[in-house]
């Protein structure tokens, strides 16, 4: 993984202006309602299987033009939250509604239709686009599939596609080798735009850039947001490009909701421990005082065996004996939800004085 806009490493000009959208409406793009992932894994014959909760019951509802980041460290359930949203994977439990449509029982006519509407951008752009296709080929290649239109029509919606990610129509004839990382990465982006999607599932888009293209990809976002309405899920280990980019801010941790808020909120006054401590590891959005006090000690624990109470209580600074015996529950507080016992002690306390010893 690359590490994320760093201080001052974005020039002033360049960083992205999260686009103000109007009032919820009353259908959210998408709305999850305790979505869960439990993977079965085989231990041999003598073992029986293990158990593994990668997403643990996740709520959530996006509305057009608005953008949810969901942040974490390497394991909390972020890519496998996104094959679910986006229709890969079906939950274990849960409920998926797209455009106010039944995911989760759709029939597989419906699932198709529901397909066209989420489209997913991943972190590598190298990866992910065939590299004995031409542009234009890999750009037509949806509407071959999902639409009637001809090949004269397809070339013209392509080219103009190009046109409107920042590339140049006449790139449509080139291969994917002959571009940079932003560059495909545009490509990825026009890609998942061809069949006009309302929801955009991004798993860590710009990790794979260098800082300075990061922040023209995240510009890029913005610009076509605000264009086209969509709907961003907006998958993130970095608080400093979450910060760019997001409305709404969900930090995970072992496939649990840990704090989710407005992104001001969240940033301004961050009530969950494992937040804070996040918060303080991202030198280009802290403070220093609270750098300088909060550490992210010890290892994260096994999703095979997640820590009983609460399961960030091997890792917090403020645990306490109730932590380690009851999980707390996620629950609203101050404009936000979070999942501490101790959550009402940060409203009142500033952030450096409640950190852990280093
Ligand atoms: N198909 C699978 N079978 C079994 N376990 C899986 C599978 N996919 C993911 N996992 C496990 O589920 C947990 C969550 O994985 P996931 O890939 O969703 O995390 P992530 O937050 O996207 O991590 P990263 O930041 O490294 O991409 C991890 O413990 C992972 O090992
Ligand atoms: S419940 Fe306890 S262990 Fe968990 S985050 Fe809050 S203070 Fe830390
Ligand atoms: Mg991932």
């Amino acid at each position: 993984m690359t590490t994320g806009l760093t201080a001052g490493a974005t020039p002033r000009s360049a960083v992205p202006v999260v686009p103000v959208v109007p009032a919820m409406p009353a259908v959210p793009v998408v709305e999850a309602v305790d979505l869960a992932q439990t993977y079965v894994l085989k231990r041999g014959l003598l073992r029986p299987p293990a158990r593994l909760q990668a997403v643990g019951g996740v709520s959530f509802a996006i509305a057009a033009g608005r953008t949810l980041a969901v942040v974490g460290e390497s394991g909390c359930g972020k890519s496998t939250l996104a094959r679910m949203v986006t229709l890969i994977e079906a939950p274990t439990r849960g409920e998926l509604r797209l455009q106010g449509a039944d995911a989760v029982h759709a029939n597989a006519a419906q699932r198709r239709e529901l397909r066209r509407q989420v489209q997913l951008v991943f972190q590598n752009p190298y990866g992910s686009l065939n590299p004995r296709k031409k542009i234009g080929s890999i750009l037509q290649a949806p509407l071959v599939i999902n639409t009637t239109l001809n090949a004269a029509e397809r070339e013209e919606q392509a080219r103009a596609m190009l046109a409107r990610v920042g590339l140049r129509p006449e790139h449509h004839d080139r291969y994917p080798h002959m571009f940079s990382g932003g560059q495909r990465q545009r490509i990825a982006i026009a890609r998942a735009l061809m069949l006009r999607p309302a929801l955009v599932v991004a798993d860590e888009p710009v990790s794979a850039l260098d800082v300075s293209v990061q922040a023209q990809v995240l510009n890029l976002l913005a610009d076509l947001q605000q264009e086209l309405g969509l709907a961003y899920l907006f998958i993130s280990h970095d608080l400093g490009v979450v910060r760019h980019i997001a409305h709404d801010v969900m930090v995970m941790y072992l496939g649990l909701v840990m704090e989710s808020a407005p992104r001001e909120a969240l940033f301004a006054q961050p009530l969950h421990p494992y937040t804070r401590a996040l918060l303080a590891a991202t030198p280009s959005v802290d403070s220093g005082a609270r750098r300088e006090r909060i550490v992210l000690s010890g290892e994260l624990p096994s999703p095979l065996n997640p820590p009983a109470g609460c399961v960030f209580s091997t890792r917090c600074p403020h645990v306490v004996e109730r932590c380690r015996a009851e999980r707390p529950a996620l629950r609203n507080l101050a404009g936000r939800q979070v999942s501490c016992h101790l959550a009402e002690q940060f409203l009142q306390t500033p952030a450096a004085a409640t950190a852990a010893p280093a």
